[in-house]
C-alpha cells in the first residue's frame, strides 16, 4: 500500500505555497541597461523586444520606474560617441559610463549599481583585448581593465564585472582598485562564459563594430564541463567576490557543479538571445510569456544561481 501520496502537495494553492522549495524574489534579479552617449533619450533595440537603449538624459527616468517597480540592481553597459584602438573611452574619466554611474548614485544611492568592465565596446576593432599588430598584446589589456575599473569605481560603481575572458583580469583588477584605494569595491566576475549563438542581439544593443568576431580562442568551447571549474578556482583565487555563468539555459548543469563546490554567489546571466527567443515565441503564441520566463528563472534558482541578469528583470519584479 503506499504510504507517500505527493499529489497532497498540490491539492491547492494553500498546499502548493505551503511546501514551495524554491521561490523568486525581487532581490535576486539585476536589470542590464544599455547607455548611449550619443542618444538623446530612448531608442527600441531591433533584436531584442522590449528592451531599450537610454541616452545619459533619459536613463535616470528609466531606473526611477525599474526601483519603483523594486528592481535593486542594474549592470550597465555603455555605447560610447568614439571608438579607437586602445579603448581610450572606456577609462575616460568623463566618459559614457563614469558620468552614469555618478548620476545614478547620486538619485539612488542604495541601488546597487555594477559597472560591466570589457574593452569590446570601446574598440574599433570590437575585440575585447587590445591589439598590436594583429596580436592580443595581453599585459597592456591587464592594466587598461585596471584603469578602467579604478575609474568606474572613482565614479562610485559599488561591483566591477569583467567580461572579457582574459586569463588574469580578476587579479589585476583587485590590484588596481587596492592600490587605489578601493578594498571594499567587489568584483563579480565573468568567470564561466562559453562561445555562444546566444550573444547575436547583445551586438545591436551595443552597435559593435562587427559582429563575426571570432571569440572561440578567449570564451569557453560548449564542450567542456570541467573546464568550467578551472576558470572559477582562477577567479576565485585572484579575489573574485561572485560567480557568473554564461549563457545559462543550457548551462545548468554547470551551475549546479560549481554550487556543490564554492560557497561565492553564482549568478545566471540569461543573455539576449536567449530573452529574444522567448520573446519571439510568446509573441508567436506558443508560450505565455510570463509562466515561461517564471519556469526558466525558478530552473536557475533550483540550479543554484543566488541572482539572475535578466532583460525580462523589469516585468519579473513587477509581477512577484
Ligand atoms: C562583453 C559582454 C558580452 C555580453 C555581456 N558582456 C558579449 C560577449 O560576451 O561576447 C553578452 C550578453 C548578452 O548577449 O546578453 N562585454
Amino acid at each position: 500500500m503506499a504510504i507517500q501520496k505527493p499529489q497532497r502537495y498540490r491539492i491547492n494553492d494553500a498546499t502548493r505555497t505551503f511546501y514551495q522549495e524554491f521561490s523568486l524574489k525581487k532581490s535576486d534579479f539585476i536589470l542590464p541597461l544599455f547607455i548611449n552617449e550619443s542618444l538623446s533619450g530612448e531608442k527600441e533595440i531591433k533584436t531584442l523586444p522590449g528592451v531599450k537603449q537610454f541616452g545619459l538624459n533619459s536613463v535616470l527616468s528609466e531606473i526611477e520606474r525599474a526601483c519603483n517597480l523594486g528592481i535593486s540592481a542594474v549592470i550597465l553597459f555603455g555605447i560610447p560617441k568614439s571608438k579607437d584602438k586602445s579603448a581610450s573611452e572606456a577609462f575616460n574619466p568623463k566618459g559614457v559610463i563614469q558620468k552614469a554611474i555618478s548620476r545614478i548614485k547620486k538619485s539612488f544611492p542604495h541601488l546597487i549599481v555594477i559597472a560591466d568592465c570589457c574593452l569590446c565596446e570601446y574598440t574599433d576593432h570590437g575585440n575585447c583585448y587590445i591589439h598590436n599588430h594583429n596580436h592580443i598584446n595581453f599585459e597592456e589589456t591587464l592594466v587598461t581593465l585596471g584603469e578602467i575599473a579604478v575609474s568606474y569605481a572613482k565614479a562610485g560603481a559599488d561591483i566591477i564585472a569583467p567580461s572579457g575572458m582574459i586569463d588574469g583580469k580578476v587579479s589585476a583588477i583587485r590590484k588596481a582598485l587596492d592600490k587605489q584605494n578601493f578594498p571594499l569595491v567587489s568584483i563579480m566576475s565573468y568567470a564561466v562564459k562559453y562561445a555562444s549563438a546566444f550573444y547575436g542581439p547583445f551586438r545591436d544593443a551595443t552597435d559593435a563594430s562587427d559582429c563575426s568576431i571570432d571569440r572561440r580562442h578567449h570564451q569557453m568551447n560548449p564542450s567542456q564541463r570541467l573546464e568550467a571549474q578551472i576558470e572559477c578556482d582562477l577567479d576565485l583565487q585572484e579575489g573574485a567576490d561572485s560567480i557568473i555563468v554564461k549563457p545559462i539555459s543550457h548551462y545548468l548543469d554547470i551551475v549546479r557543479d560549481l554550487k556543490v563546490k564554492v560557497n561565492v554567489p553564482l549568478i545566471g546571466y540569461h543573455v539576449s538571445g536567449e530573452y529574444a527567443m522567448l520573446k519571439y515565441a510568446a509573441q508567436q503564441g506558443i508560450v505565455d510569456e510570463e509562466s515561461a520566463f517564471q519556469e526558466l528563472y525558478l530552473s536557475l534558482k533550483r540550479a543554484g544561481c543566488s541572482k539572475i541578469i535578466s532583460y525580462y528583470a523589469k516585468e519579473m519584479v513587477g509581477k512577484l
